[in-house]
């Protein structure tokens, strides 16, 4: 059966930063630990007053042009994932294409374009689109262009604040791709919930406690669900797992909880053992609250174990070292954690083709979705260009002040004009809602 999945990768993202320890903290009366060691992240990207969905995503998708060689003629289909759309009939897709037919030859009248939402899901929908489109046999050779783009901004004061992020991930999904081949399995959880949601509004209302729980929950269905079609999984199948990454913190509960799964009745189960004891059964207890109890103590003593910390540092810490760095990328993240781990293994120069990601998507709402994925030869010569460092390193730091100033530019319900705290380097930039953007 022909591979298909990921064949490039680019991103953008904004070009602004907020310094959560240096910056955010001493303006909210917070220790910095809370935010650099709790939550995890460090800096926060934000889009300058240029900057938006349209121009992040264009700019990305331009670069994987350029880097590719591509032309309009290449692509079958655009795809933007997002959940920041501003226009709730025209698809992100058409802007984005119209900035990309501004500079290359040819057009995209062929090509079909669409906008998928999902809350932070709908990126790996959109490659699933693309997979299911291409194993039809529908794409005519033509390859599908996937881009994920958000400006992950919450109502200041809310505790989400802290949590912020904006950047765009453009993908090529093609047959034979050089970096990832998709597998068929795939497991899914989804329920009707309200924790995170954004009817008619900007920014979320969320209930952040709540949404922790939802995020574990569907995740652990969408687990069990894989394993229904994929067999079981096992601590060692895979080298790296890369799961949506709202902060580095929501994926070191989603690891423990998943790593308990994934050994129990297994040797690594029996190993343990040794150590802290055979993981409690329900059926041993004689109410819920007992079980749980022991659960707790059981999570508590497995953190502390060497075995789990160097399964964690070898599967799970490389997969949010950008994220640290950027915040959340709502459609972006899951795509960001799976480039972060593919970054860290060529930089180790670890050897991972024919190796396998578990990959564990998430949108609020809510829906998780697990799949598997082989690295393929290709995976290093394709990611080593990607300019991460250049682009995070790039980035103008904001005093508490600018970042009020710039969360109030990108309010939709505001009208606030600032100064640009960049120049703009030959890019896509924002010239107006509903406009066609401009390059400068
Ligand atoms: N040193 C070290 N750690 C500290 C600390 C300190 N001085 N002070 C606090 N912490 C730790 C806390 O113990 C906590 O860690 P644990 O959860 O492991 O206990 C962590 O830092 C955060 O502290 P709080 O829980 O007190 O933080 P908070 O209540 O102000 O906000 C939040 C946290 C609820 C996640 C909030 O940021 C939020 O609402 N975020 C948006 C919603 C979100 O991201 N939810 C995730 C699941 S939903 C999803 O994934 C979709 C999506 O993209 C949004």
């Amino acid at each position: 059966m022909t591979a298909v999945g990921i064949d490039a990768i680019e991103i953008r993202t904004g070009k602004l930063r907020l310094d959560l320890a240096e910056t955010f903290a001493p303006a909210k009366n917070e220790d910095p630990s809370k935010y650099t060691k709790g939550i995890g992240i460090e800096y926060s990207s934000l889009p300058d007053v240029y900057e938006d969905i349209v121009t992040m995503g264009a700019n990305a998708a331009k670069a994987l042009f350029d880097r590719k060689g591509l032309s309009p003629d290449d692509i079958g289909r655009i795809d933007v994932a997002t959940e920041s759309a501003f226009d709730n009939s025209k698809p992100v897709s058409t802007y984005i294409a119209g900035c990309l037919e501004s500079v290359y030859d040819g057009d995209f009248h062929h090509a079909n374009k669409g906008e998928r939402k999902f809350a932070c899901l709908s990126g790996t929908q959109s490659i699933d689109d693309a997979y299911n489109w291409i194993r039809a046999g529908r794409n005519r050779g033509r390859a599908a262009l996937v881009i994920a783009t958000d400006t992950a901004l919450y109502e200041r004061g809310d505790p989400g604040e802290a949590t912020q992020g904006a950047g765009a991930v453009a993908m090529l999904i093609d047959s034979e791709p050089d970096i990832v081949a998709l597998s068929t399995e795939q497991g899914y959880g989804s329920a009707d919930e309200t924790d995170f949601l954004k009817p008619n509004q900007q920014f979320p209302s969320v209930d952040g406690k709540r949404s922790i729980q939802v995020y574990l929950a569907r995740m652990r269905e969408a687990l069990e669900d894989y394993e229904s079609a994929a067999g079981d999984t096992h601590p060692e199948d895979f080298a790296y797992f890369p799961f949506h990454t709202p902060y580095p913190g929501m994926v070191r509960k989603a690891a423990l909880l998943g790593y308990r799964h994934i050994t129990r009745d297994t040797d690594v189960e029996e190993a343990l053992a040794a150590e802290i004891g055979m993981q409690p059964r329900e059926a041993d207890f004689d109410s819920r609250e007992a079980y749980e109890e022991a659960i707790r103590t059981y999570m508590d003593d497995l953190k502390g174990t060497s075995r789990y910390q160097e399964w964690y540092d070898r599967a799970i810490d490389p997969t949010v070292d950008i994220s640290g760095q950027v915040g959340n990328w709502y459609t972006g993240s899951v795509h960001l954690a799976r480039l972060s781990a593919l970054r860290a293994a060529a930089e180790e120069g670890v050897d991972l083709a024919g190796g396998h990601l578990l990959v564990g998507s998430y949108g609020s709402g809510a829906q998780a979705e697990i799949h598997a994925e082989t690295v393929r030869e290709g995976w290093r010569a394709a990611v080593a260009p990607i300019d991460v460092e250049d682009q995070l390193n790039g980035r103008y730091d904001l005093s508490f002040e600018e970042y009020e100033l710039v969360h109030d530019v990108h309010n939709h319900d505001k009208e606030v004009e600032v100064e640009a705290f960049t120049q703009p380097d030959g890019e896509f930039v924002f010239t107006g809602w509903g406009r066609m953007n401009e390059r400068r």
